[in-house]
C-alpha cells in the first residue's frame, strides 16, 4: 500500500472533515501518500483530486461539511461511469480508497470494487444513522444535538401559547434520528416511518394529556412518514386545537461536529487505514456494541439496519 485515495460522497455529515484529517495523518505516519478526490464520485470520474498532507488538513477537525466537497452523482449510477472511476484509480496508481459516506455511497463503492483492483474501505458518515454494520454513523450525534437545541427553543413557544407543534426532522426513509431526538426532547408523540401512525390515536393522546394538565405538546415526526403539513391540518381539525409545523431541514446537516462525532471519525479513520495497510478491503468500519469492528461492504449494502422500537416505548412512558 503506497497511495491512498479519499472521497466524501452523498449528503455531507458533521465529522467528515475529522475523518479526512484522521485518514491523512494516520496514513502519513505509515509513509503512504494521500489523495483527496473532489465533489464525491464526480472527482473520480473527472480525475479531480489534490494531494492531502498532514499540514493541508490542519484546522479542519472542528469544521462541518467536507473540505473535499460532495455531490450526488447520477453518472456514477451507470456501469460506464463506474468504469471511468476505476480507470482514474488505475491511472493514478491508487492502491486503496477510503469512501466516507452513507448507504448510497457504499452501494457505489460495491459497484466500483467489481471494476478495480484498488482495495476499498467505507467509513460510515450520515446524519441518518441508517448504515447496517455500525451502531452509529459519523454526524448522527451532532445532528441529534442540533435538533434537540432547536426543539428546546420551540418548546418555550409551545408552553407559552399552549400549542401543539409538529417538528419534522430528517432521516430520509428511516426513523433513527426522529426516535433519538424525540426521546431526548421529551416529545409527547414520536412518528417514524417504520411504524404506521393513526391520526385518531395521536388526537386521543393529546386529549388525555390535556386532561392531565398538559396544555402543549411536541410531536417529533421523521420526514419519511409523509406529508406533515396535512397531518397538522388533520390534527387541528380533529382535536380543535392550534397546531404549528416546524421543519428543521438542512440545519441538521451542518455545524461544528460534537466531540463524539469527532472521536468516532478519528477511530474509524484509524481502523480504515489499518485495514488497508493489511491489504484488507471491501469492508466498512463501524461501532459495534462499543467497539470498533468491520463488516463486508456488500453485506452492509444489502442489509436493512433494524430500528430499536423499545426506544419509542420508553419515550412514551417518559412523556406520560
Ligand atoms: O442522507 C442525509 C439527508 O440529509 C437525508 O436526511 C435527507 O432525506 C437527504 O439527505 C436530503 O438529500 P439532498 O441533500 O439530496 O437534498
Amino acid at each position: 500500500m503506497k497511495r491512498i485515495g479519499v472521497v466524501t460522497s452523498g449528503g455531507d455529515a458533521p465529522g467528515m472533515n475529522a475523518a479526512i484529517r484522521g485518514v491523512t495523518r494516520i496514513a502519513h505516519s505509515k509513509n503512504y501518500r494521500v489523495y483527496g478526490f473532489e465533489r464525491g464520485w464526480e472527482g473520480l470520474i473527472t480525475n479531480a483530486f489534490r494531494e492531502l498532507t498532514p499540514r493541508s488538513v490542519g484546522g479542519i477537525i472542528q469544521l462541518g461539511g467536507t473540505i473535499l466537497h460532495t455531490s450526488r452523482c447520477p453518472e456514477f449510477e451507470s456501469e460506464e461511469g463506474v468504469g471511468k472511476a476505476a480507470k482514474t484509480l488505475a491511472s493514478n496508481n491508487i492502491d486503496g480508497l477510503v469512501v466516507i459516506g452513507g448507504n448510497g455511497s457504499f452501494k457505489g463503492a460495491c459497484e466500483l470494487s467489481k471494476q478495480t483492483d484498488a482495495l476499498i474501505v467505507g467509513i460510515p458518515a450520515s446524519i441518518d444513522n441508517d448504515v447496517f454494520g455500525t451502531d452509529e454513523t459519523i454526524g448522527f450525534d451532532t445532528a441529534v444535538n442540533t435538533a434537540v437545541d432547536e426543539i428546546d427553543k420551540i418548546r418555550d413557544t409551545a408552553i407559552s401559547h399552549e400549542r401543539i407543534f409538529i417538528v419534522e426532522v430528517m432521516g430520509r426513509t428511516r426513523g433513527f434520528l426522529a426516535s433519538t431526538v424525540g426521546l431526548t426532547v421529551g416529545a409527547e408523540v414520536i412518528l417514524v416511518p417504520e411504524v404506521e401512525f393513526d391520526t385518531g390515536k395521536i388526537v386521543r393522546t393529546l386529549e388525555e394529556n390535556s386532561a392531565k394538565g398538559k396544555k402543549s405538546g411536541i410531536i417529533v415526526a421523521a420526514e419519511g412518514i409523509g406529508d406533515t403539513r396535512k397531518l397538522g391540518a388533520d390534527i387541528e381539525k380533529d382535536a380543535g386545537t392550534e397546531v404549528r409545523l416546524s421543519v428543521l431541514g438542512y440545519a441538521q446537516r451542518g455545524g461544528s461536529p460534537t466531540a463524539r462525532s469527532r472521536l468516532l471519525a478519528s477511530l474509524f479513520a484509524d481502523r480504515a487505514v489499518e485495514l488497508l495497510s493489511q491489504e484488507d478491503g471491501n469492508s466498512i468500519v463501524g461501532l459495534l456494541k462499543g467497539k470498533i469492528g468491520t463488516i463486508g461492504i456488500k453485506k452492509s449494502c444489502e442489509t436493512e439496519k433494524p430500528i430499536d422500537l423499545s426506544l419509542l416505548e420508553l419515550a412514551n412512558v417518559l412523556a406520560s
